[in-house]
C-alpha cells in the first residue's frame, strides 16, 4: 500500500498509514462505516468449514476495530472443472457466520479461476468515539490474546496428512469462532488498543501495536496460548515460509531475555487464519476483563504481557 498517495480526506478517520485492521469512514458524529474485505484458499478439506473460517476472518477486522458487521458480499474465484456442490458448501458456511455475525449477506461477486478462493467484503459501524485502533496501548496497560496459536504450522502439516482429526476439528473450531464474542465480552471497559492476529503473526500484530503507540510490549512466553499439537511439529520445523518473514522483520525490534524454547517462539511468528484478539487495556480492569472473557468463551485465551516505555526495543520477550 506504500506507493498509494495517501487519502485527503478528513472523513476517512483511519486509513492505511497506520497498518490497522480496517478502515473507518466518519459518516456523521454518531456513526464511522468500517470497510474491510479478505479472501483466501482453502486450508481445511471440508468445504463448508472452509467457508465458515472463511466468513470468521473477514469478519474479525470489524471486531477488531469495536465495530459491530452490518452487511457482508461474497468474493469467489472457482474453478470450472470443480463440482458446483462444493461452492455450495463453502457459501453455506460462509452464510451461517454472517448470520451468526449478526449482519446480512447481500450478494457478491464470482469469476472462474484454477485454484477455489472465498472470503467476503463486509461493512461495520462503530461509534467514531469508541473507534479501537491498534495504536492507543498505554504504559501499565495488560495485554490479553483471545484465541491459542499454531494455525499456519497446524494448517501447514495438515496438507501433509501430519494432523489427526480430533487436532483438525479442534482447530476449524477455533477458527470458526467469531471475535465477537471476545470483543464483546470487553466492550464494557476501556480498550486502549486491539488488532487481530492475522498474517504478521502475534510478533508481527504486537510490533504494529508497540510502534503505533510508541511504547514497549512486553510479552511473557509461558503464558501464550497456543494449540498443543503444533509444538511437536515446530520443533520438526514444520513452518510456514510467512512465519520466517514474520520473524525476518520482528527480531530486530526485540529483546530476548533468559532462557526462550525456539519452537515456542516459531509459533510467536506463525502466521494465524481467523486469530484472536490482541488487547490491551488498564491493568486495574484486567481481573474483570478475564472474568468476562471467561464466561463468554469456550477456547483458551490468556493474560500475555504488560505495556511498558518505549525503551530501546518495541518488544520485550521473557520466559
Ligand atoms: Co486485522
Ligand atoms: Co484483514
Amino acid at each position: 500500500m506504500c506507493d498509494i498517495p495517501k487519502n485527503e480526506d478528513p472523513a476517512l478517520i483511519v486509513g492505511y498509514e497506520t497498518s490497522d485492521d480496517a478502515a473507518v469512514y466518519q459518516l456523521d458524529e454518531k456513526t464511522g462505516l468500517i470497510q474491510t474485505l479478505d479472501f483466501f484458499t482453502p486450508i481445511v478439506d471440508d468445504p463448508f468449514d472452509f467457508g465458515q473460517i472463511a466468513a470468521a476472518n473477514a469478519l474479525s477486522d470489524v471486531y477488531a476495530m469495536g465495530g459491530t458487521p452490518r452487511v457482508a458480499m461474497n468474493i469467489v474465484c472457482f474453478p470450472n472443472s470443480l463440482d458446483t456442490s462444493i461452492l455450495k458448501e463453502i457459501l453455506r458456511g460462509g452464510a451461517e457466520k454472517v448470520k451468526e455475525s449478526g449482519a446480512v449477506l447481500a450478494g457478491g461477486h464470482s469469476i472462474e479461476d484454477n485454484e477455489p478462493k472465498y472470503g467476503l467484503s463486509v461493512t461495520g459501524i462503530v461509534d467514531p468515539m469508541h473507534i479501537w485502533q491498534n495504536t492507543g496501548a498505554q504504559v501499565g496497560d495488560i495485554v490479553i490474546l483471545t484465541k491459542p496459536l499454531g494455525m499456519g504450522i497446524l494448517t501447514t502439516a495438515l496438507k501433509e496428512g501430519m494432523v489427526d482429526q480430533e487436532t483438525i476439528a479442534w482447530i476449524t473450531k477455533i477458527m470458526g469462532t467469531l471475535n465477537k464474542y471476545a470483543a464483546d465480552a470487553v466492550k464494557a471497559f476501556d480498550i486502549h488498543a486491539c488488532t487481530d492476529i492475522t498474517g504478521f503473526g502475534l510478533m508481527g500484530h504486537a510490533l504494529e501495536m508497540a510502534e503505533g503507540s510508541q511504547v514497549t510490549l512486553e510479552l511473557s512466553l509461558n503464558s501464550i496460548p497456543y494449540i498443543g499439537a503444533a509444538l511437536p511439529l515446530a520443533e520438526m520445523g514444520i513452518i510456514p515460509a510467512g512465519a520466517y518473514r514474520n520473524q525476518a522483520h520482528v527480531m530486530p525490534k526485540t529483546a530476548f531475555e533468559g532462557d526462550l524454547s525456539v519452537a515456542l517462539m516459531d509459533i510467536c511468528y506463525d502466521p494465524q487464519t481467523s486469530g484472536g484478539l490482541l488487547i490491551a487495556l488498564p491493568e486495574a480492569q484486567a481481573e474483570d476483563a478475564m472474568h468476562a472473557l471467561e464466561q463468554a468463551l469456550d477456547i483458551p485465551f490468556a493474560r500475555i504481557g504488560k505495556v511498558i516505555p518505549m525503551g530501546t526495543h518495541a518488544l520485550c520477550m521473557k520466559p
